[in-house]
């Protein structure tokens, strides 16, 4: 019999979804409290509720669509 699935999405330019019942452990090992079933992962490192995605990568992709250059 399998057990529940648990599979990850990766977003484009976004977080990672983690759905299903994986067990998430910060960098000591100590579990993180999951408040939901769906959980998203912050990929872009400009979080700040790390290591979860507060959405700030789409400020980030709405500043950098112009061509660029500068003005000097
Ligand atoms: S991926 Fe969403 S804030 Fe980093």
């Amino acid at each position: 019999m399998l057990g529940p699935e648990v599979t990850i999405t990766v977003c484009p330019d976004g977080p990672l979804l983690v759905r299903g019942p994986a067990e998430l452990l910060d960098g000591d090992g100590n579990a993180l409290t999951r408040n939901r079933e769906t959980v998203a992962l912050c990929r872009c490192g400009r979080s700040g509720i790390a290591p979860f995605c507060d959405s700030t990568h789409k400020k980030r992709r709405a500043t950098t669509g112009s061509a660029g250059g500068s003005a000097s």
